[in-house]
């Protein structure tokens, strides 16, 4: 069987937990117990969800609009913490970390978003190789895990273009590259298709399973029920702010 279910977690009940012998999970990137997430009294985003990915595990994060899948993101990646509940992400709990220890966890995390968020002004190559400048990669390294990275995405030669010549799949390319080249051990991916035309969607698909399938844990919040079955991936879908149904894998895409 691929997953547990339990109602509560050893190191969960009583005390302070001892987060870094959690223990059984030893092969789980990302683990949520009972999260809340409340913006405003009253109304919550997030309601009891817990969770567990497992590492190199690629599922999709599914659900309607307002359901919580951003929230629950960006939890993940420590730009929101939980009102209730705890987060292990690669170890750490998250609601507790302190200011200072934030940018060390977001390094193993690449996160892409709807939007692309690219540096209009910046080319390809500065646009990928911005995340290794500020990690202080040595130049010539970085140019080459730039260089090495922008040809798994099949975007080596248009390295010095800027942004805004290349088309909407090619730019979510350029963002996919610039959050892996720091080779995190989580993708997180917001509607990373939501502004693609279908055949650019499935391209970025099979990119994001590919790197899943080299043993980076991906989380995809897609609303796109049509491309999400294509790839019988594990499926959480949410409900207004829980988790209504947790699908499991289904075999291998075609
Ligand atoms: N910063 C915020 N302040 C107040 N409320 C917020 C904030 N961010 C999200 N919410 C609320 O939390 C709920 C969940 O929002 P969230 O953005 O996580 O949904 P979503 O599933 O990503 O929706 P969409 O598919 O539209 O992107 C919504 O009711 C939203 O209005
Ligand atoms: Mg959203």
């Amino acid at each position: 069987m691929r997953r547990v279910r339990r109602r509560s977690w050893p190191w969960e009940r009583g005390r302070a937990a001892p987060v870094a012998s959690a223990g059984s999970g030893g092969d789980a990137a990302i683990r949520m117990f009972h999260v809340s997430k409340s913006y405003a009294a009253g109304s919550f985003a997030l309601r009891d969800v817990s969770l567990e990915l497992r590492k190199g595990e690629l599922a999709f994060l599914t659900g309607p609009s307002g359901a919580g899948k951003t929230t629950l993101l960006r939890m993940i990646f420590a730009a929101e913490r939980p009102s209730e509940g705890q987060i292990l992400v690669l170890g750490r709990n998250v609601g507790r970390l302190s200011a200072r220890a934030v940018p060390a966890l977001r390094r193993r995390i690449g996160v892409v978003f709807q939007d692309f968020k690219l540096l209009p002004r910046r080319t390809i190559e500065e646009n990928v190789g911005l995340a290794l400048e500020v990690v202080g990669t040595q130049r010539r390294r970085a140019r080459a895990q730039v260089f090495a990275m922008l040809k798994r995405v099949g975007l080596q030669h248009r390295r010095h273009h800027h942004p805004l010549s290349l088309s909407g799949g090619e730019q979510q390319r350029v963002a996919i590259a610039r959050a892996l080249v720091n080779e995190p051990e989580v993708l997180l991916a917001d509607e990373p298709t939501g502004n693609l035309d279908p055949e650019l969607s499935l391209e970025i698909m099979d990119l994001l399973r590919d790197v899943a399938a080299r043993g980076t844990t991906v989380l995809v919040a897609s609303h796109e029920q049509a491309l999400i079955e294509r790839y019988g991936s594990r499926t959480l879908r949410l409900q207004d702010g829980r988790v209504a149904e947790d699908a499991p894998a289904r075999g291998r895409a075609g």
